[in-house]
């Protein structure tokens, strides 16, 4: 190694450095390409924080690929499910008021139930729609037996309380996994439905072979539909793909946490979730870290997510991408748990 100023420049293996940790980068594995690393010290450790555009570049990873792949998965067990019950999985979808982003939402949804043989009702209702009309329909979806799974997009209009309507779905029809006594379930670690954003980081994580078993993951924001959920997703005992996809040692943190940067640093794996345009920076990163960016902000350049990716991937081992990354995992996971609501109904 050799020190200079302000840098710290290492001599590398070479060719490959996705994934790469910092161990990697010993004064004994030596030679080939040269990177410039920007170095501190924190806690008497030396962290490594590789210069832009060195080369060292994170892995991909293709939520888009993931999610058609799963719902390959999810069409092969709706047809299986039809033909030993008879009953095809159906998802009411409501959506009050006229917010363009929700429509998109819901659209999806309505396009994705179709590809994997779901039938969808679209329950749209004016912004106008007093709390009591709207309890009124969910009452009726609640009694529906040919309604196996319930979504009431957000957000609501102004005026309608959001937890009381929200609290009004039957929970065995709750396939957003918002209802309390299906939040309960899941921190008891016995979950009915899986949170749809979480579940789908999950089965990024995994499908990329992300080992979560024993690692720090930072989750960065406590929403009730990402960051709480996912904090339970990842310290349970189990997961739908198995162990070593959960049993991780999480740190929440929020807008009131302090030294965030350096608890950041020290992960494994960051969740971004906290609705800020490029919060994450490079310098909050370990080299060869797992980053997943659940972010989806609107801003004067386009569409981008919590984590600065174009900086971020440079650092980092694993990263997703936004659009891309987390967004079409939500929707198929919905329709893996709109099929787990109709096996729920038909007692299976
Ligand atoms: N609005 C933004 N995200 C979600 C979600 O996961 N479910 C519902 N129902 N509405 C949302």
């Amino acid at each position: 190694m050799v020190l200079c100023s302000n840098e710290l420049t290492v001599y590398s293996t070479g060719a490959k450095h996705q994934g790469a940790t910092s161990q990697h980068y010993s004064p004994t594995k030596v030679m080939c390409l040269k990177i410039t690393y920007t170095y501190f010290l924190e806690s008497s450790r030396i962290i490594l924080v590789p210069d832009k555009g060195v080369g060292v570049s994170a892995v991909i990873m293709d939520g888009k690929a993931i999610s058609k792949e799963i719902q390959t998965e999810i069409a092969q067990e709706v047809a299986q499910f039809i033909e030993q019950s008879g009953i095809t999985p159906c998802l009411a979808a409501v959506l009050v008021g006229d917010d363009p982003a929700s429509e998109v939402y819901v659209r999806n949804k309505h396009r994705a139930c179709e590809r994997v043989g779901i039938t969808s009702q679209m329950h749209k209702l004016p912004a106008s729609t007093t709390q009591e009309e709207l309890l009124t329909l969910i009452s009726q979806l609640n009694s529906a037996h040919d309604v196996h799974g319930i979504l009431i997009q957000l957000p609501l209009p102004e005026g309608i309380d959001t937890l009381l309507v929200l609290d009004a779905v039957d929970p065995q029809k709750d396939v957003d996994a918002f209802h309390p006594e299906n939040v309960g379930l899941i921190s008891q670690g016995r979950p009915r439905f899986l949170p749809c954003t979480p579940h789908g980081v999950q089965q990024i994580l995994d499908r990329c072979g992300i080992e979560m078993s024993g690692k720090h993951a930072v989750i960065v924001g406590r929403s009730d539909i990402v960051g709480k959920p996912m904090s339970m997703l990842f310290t349970a005992r189990n997961s739908t793909r198995g162990p070593q996809a959960a049993n991780a040692t999480v740190t929440l943190c929020h807008s009131r946490t302090q030294n965030l940067a350096e608890i950041c640093r020290s992960a494994d794996v960051i969740v971004a979730a906290i609705g800020v345009a490029k919060f994450i920076t490079a310098e909050m990163v370990k080299p060869g870290a797992v980053v997943v960016d659940v972010g989806i902000n609107r801003t004067d350049e386009g569409l981008c997510g919590d984590v600065d990716f174009d900086a971020v991937r440079e650092v980092a081992g694993h990263i997703t991408p936004v659009p891309g990354g987390v967004g079409p995992l939500t929707v198929t996971m919905l329709m893996y748990n709109t099929l787990d609501a109709a096996k729920l109904f038909a007692g299976m």
